[in-house]
């Protein structure tokens, strides 16, 4: 309700600067305890070795550098993703780099891993006062090499160890060049193969042991995708999340900013990525937890992201153009489904 009174004057202001009031205004009603609660207890998953008090996560990318990770807890996420995190920190793309399609409840964003460096990330998340389940996701700068890149992933993946519940490897951000190359079979081979025995390293060292998730792009063609999801499992990832922002723009060709450079996010993203949870759940059968993200607007799009064969799902898009409203929403009726199908099968 508020929300939709706010959200005009939001729109007025231009996207970065209504993201940067947005998340201040939540810290701020933190502080003054207007906003005080905490993930919603309902129909918790065991998923990746870790317990999730609810399905429904915050999409890495809102807040990259760990600033706001108690404020944005309260609204009710049963985790939160923070990052992209990079090794150095990097200003990312030249503005403006981010755009609303209100028309289509989307946004193009080519913001470039703008953050302020893994170390700070770090700090941030040792100051905040947060027990609940994080992921960090991490990236390499703009300037490594893509030859070099598994050495940017294991720096990150080093030092935010100690910190993440799980760890998450963008390998699927179109907006940081020759990123995506990452995903093709040869080099994530390699790029896992590093990863998995860094993480045996980890797990020894700090005697606890890290989920490491994969996070995949929605403009995979379907072979791509199957040899991803074989990787996946001999390499014994634990989870994977699809999807990231596409390059597509269908349905959005003829709107004011739909031929802009970026990832596409929001409403018409949704039923290409719930196709690639689809297709990876017919390949993994299972072995590897699915996190679905991608055009969640609604509590039916969640679910049908959750039939497609995610154990959880995360949100992003959906906040701007729906409000915080959206994170009970969608995991109310998530668990009130949950509760009608234990009742049928008590029954059958
Ligand atoms: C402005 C913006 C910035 C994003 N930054 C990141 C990022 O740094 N790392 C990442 O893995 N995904 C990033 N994403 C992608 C989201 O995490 C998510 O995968 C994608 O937006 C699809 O979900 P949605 O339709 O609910 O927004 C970003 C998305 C948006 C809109």
């Amino acid at each position: 309700m508020l929300y939709s009174l706010l959200r005009p004057l939001l729109f007025r202001l231009d996207p970065e600067t209504a993201h940067v009031f947005t998340l201040n205004a939540i810290e701020k009603a933190r502080r003054f305890g207007l906003l005080a609660g905490g993930p919603i207890t309902c129909q918790a998953r065991h998923a990746m070795g870790l317990d999730f008090p609810n399905p429904v996560g915050l999409a890495a990318g809102m807040d990259k550098n760990g600033e706001h990770i108690e404020a944005l807890a309260a609204l009710g996420f049963g985790f939160i993703e923070i990052g992209t995190v990079t090794p150095r920190p990097q200003p990312g793309n030249p503005q403006p780099r981010l755009f609303r399609l209100p028309q289509a409840n989307a946004i193009i964003n080519r913001l470039g891993f703008n953050n302020h460096g893994v170390d700070k990330l770090v700090t941030n998340v040792r100051r905040a006062n947060y027990h609940g389940i994080l992921g960090i996701n991490i990236g390499k700068n703009f300037d490594t090499p893509v030859e070099k890149s598994a050495d940017d992933y294991l720096v990150c993946l080093h030092k935010v160890y100690p910190y993440a519940s799980y760890i998450v490897v963008n390998i699927s951000s179109p907006n940081t060049p020759n990123l995506r190359q990452l995903q093709n079979a040869e080099e994530l081979d390699h790029l896992l193969d590093a990863l998995k025995s860094k993480q045996k390293e980890l797990a020894d060292e700090h005697a606890k042991y890290i989920p490491l998730v994969v996070k995949i792009a929605p403009d995979l063609e379907f072979e791509q995708i199957e040899s991803v999801a074989v990787l996946l499992m001999k390499h014994h990832i634990d989870g994977v999340i699809a999807t990231n922002t596409t390059l597509s723009r269908t349905g959005v060709e003829t709107l004011p900013y739909g031929d802009e450079p970026g990832g596409l996010s929001g409403a018409p993203l949704m039923q290409r990525a719930t196709s690639v949870i689809r297709h990876l759940h017919a390949v993994l059968q299972g072995a590897v937890p699915i996190i679905g993200v991608g055009g969640i607007m609604g509590a039916a799009d969640a679910k049908e992201k959750m039939d497609a064969g995610a154990s959880l799902v995360q949100i992003y898009s959906g906040l701007v153009y729906r409000g915080p409203h959206l994170v009970r929403e969608v995991v109310r009726a998530i668990c009130a489904s949950d509760a009608v199908d234990s009742l049928r099968s008590g029954t059958e």
